[in-house]
């Protein structure tokens, strides 16, 4: 199985980082797993340039690279914290860049833009309550990944963390979530 762990924060060592690493740390030990920062990854935000809508691809390279190991992936892991009740902006670029595989499937009728089909696991914190980030995330991913062959199958949220970080209940919950993965 390969993971493509999708990281949202800015931080290389906070809430998100700790309860990632719970979860990676519950999935099978022959996992292949790579990381992608979203704030190094830097995606150049969709302009709405109109080329999917006529061609396959899209008129900015940048993402080259990440759309061939996302292709190959088995399991999505979008581990990111929330900002103002959505994703910190890199995120958010990330996901409008998709618009190509929606105008592959809807205005260009290919079927099935991203061949493999994929499991995605939402893993958010959020400094104060969940709701409704939460559910704002949740909905904007599963529109993203309806044209990416992508199935949600489990979110695990670490509320609070801005009062007393990730707790151990939230990692616990994290690393089982990992362990239901086939
Ligand atoms: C710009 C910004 C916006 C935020 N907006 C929210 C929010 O809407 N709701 C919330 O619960 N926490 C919000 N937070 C708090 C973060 O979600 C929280 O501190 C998170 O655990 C940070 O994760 P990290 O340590 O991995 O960066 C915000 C933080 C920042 C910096």
């Amino acid at each position: 199985m390969k993971a493509l762990v999708l990281f949202g924060s800015p931080r290389a060592v906070g809430n998100t980082a700790k309860l990632c690493g719970a979860f990676l740390k519950g999935l099978p030990k022959s996992c292949e797993v790579e990381v992608v920062r979203l704030f190094d990854l830097k995606p150049t935000p969709c302009n709405d340039c109109g080329y999917c809508k006529a061609s396959d691809g899209c008129s900015k390279k940048d993402l080259d690279l990440f759309m061939r190991r996302y292709f190959e992936a088995d399991l999505v892991v979008v581990a990111t914290p929330i900002y103002l009740m959505s994703f910190p902006a890199p995120m958010k670029a990330l996901f409008d860049r998709f618009q190509r595989f929606y105008c592959a499937r809807f205005r260009r009728g290919i079927q099935t833009p991203v061949p493999k089909p994929k499991q995605a696991v939402l893993l958010l914190t959020a400094g104060d309550e969940a709701e409704p980030g939460q559910t704002i995330v949740a909905q904007q991913a599963g529109r993203a990944f309806s044209v990416m062959n992508t199935k949600i199958v489990g979110t695990v949220t670490a509320a609070g963390t801005d009062e007393h970080g990730v707790g151990e209940t939230d990692l616990q919950r994290a690393y089982q979530l990992a362990k239901r993965i086939e």
